[in-house]
């Protein structure tokens, strides 16, 4: 059960724009098990949100290689990672990320629009048994801004489950939250690594970051 759900090996990303050629990533190694609950901490732009971009499929890298699930990245056609994007990873943000003009169920449902192998008929019961696991099925015919932050949050977490994903990705998930909804979300995310899903989760909660079984601390764009 100690397989690597990720390897990354020598992978850098620069941007270019008209200023010049930026190096944000810089020969990053990094592997995480499945099953492992991961901090990735560093100070603001030291590359946290590029490399969850490129772990998470959103972008790709320009050198080194990423193998997800077994297979290398860069073999994979646009079908297979938009395959791997839907059914391994679920997303979740510092801002939500939920559509306003939709009630919490059909937030939670939007992502099974995007999965074949879910029957329509199945959207209502699926989205009510997520949105029970994060302790809010009496809010399913709420709008997000009925919601406190950290309703909200769970929420997105709710929706990030559908499809039973692998991996959770987390950038900054209690940025906006006090302390006592961040302690929630914490706990949540927290209880659902030991229920089996492999967490990363960018942080600068330090009490939050000591919980995980890893800190990963990246500076300038290279892994201390
Ligand atoms: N699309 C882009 N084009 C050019 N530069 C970029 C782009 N995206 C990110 N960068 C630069 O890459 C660096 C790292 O950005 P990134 O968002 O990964 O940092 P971060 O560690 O997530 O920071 P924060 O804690 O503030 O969220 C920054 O200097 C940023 O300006
Ligand atoms: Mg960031």
């Amino acid at each position: 059960m100690n397989e690597n759900l990720i390897c990354l090996s020598n992978l850098s990303k620069s941007f270019v724009s008209r200023a010049g050629t930026v190096e944000v990533l810089r020969g990053v190694d990094l592997s995480i098990a499945r099953g492992e609950c991961v901090a990735l901490v560093g100070q603001s732009g030291s590359g946290k949100s590029t490399l969850l971009s490129i772990i998470g499929l959103l972008d790709s890298a320009t050198s080194g290689t990423y193998t997800l699930c077994g297979s290398a990245v860069s073999s994979l056609s646009h079908y297979q990672l938009s395959i791997l994007r839907n059914k391994n990873i679920g997303w979740i943000f510092q801002n939500f990320n939920l559509i306003s003009e939709l009630s919490v169920l059909k937030n939670i449902e939007l992502p099974m629009r995007y999965n074949s192998e879910i029957n329509k008929a199945d959207y209502e019961t699926i989205a009510m048994k997520q949105l029970s696991s994060v302790g809010l099925q009496d809010k399913a015919h709420s709008y997000p801004d009925q919601l406190s932050g950290g309703q909200q949050q769970r929420v997105a977490i709710a929706r990030a489950l559908v499809g039973d994903p692998d991996m959770l990705l987390c950038d900054e998930p209690t940025g906006n939250l006090d302390s006592k909804n961040s302690k929630q979300i914490t706990d949540l995310l927290l209880e659902l690594n030991k229920r089996g899903t492999t967490v990363l989760i960018v942080t600068h909660d330090n009490e939050f970051a000591s919980k995980c079984q890893r800190i990963v601390q990246i500076s300038d764009g290279e892994i201390n």
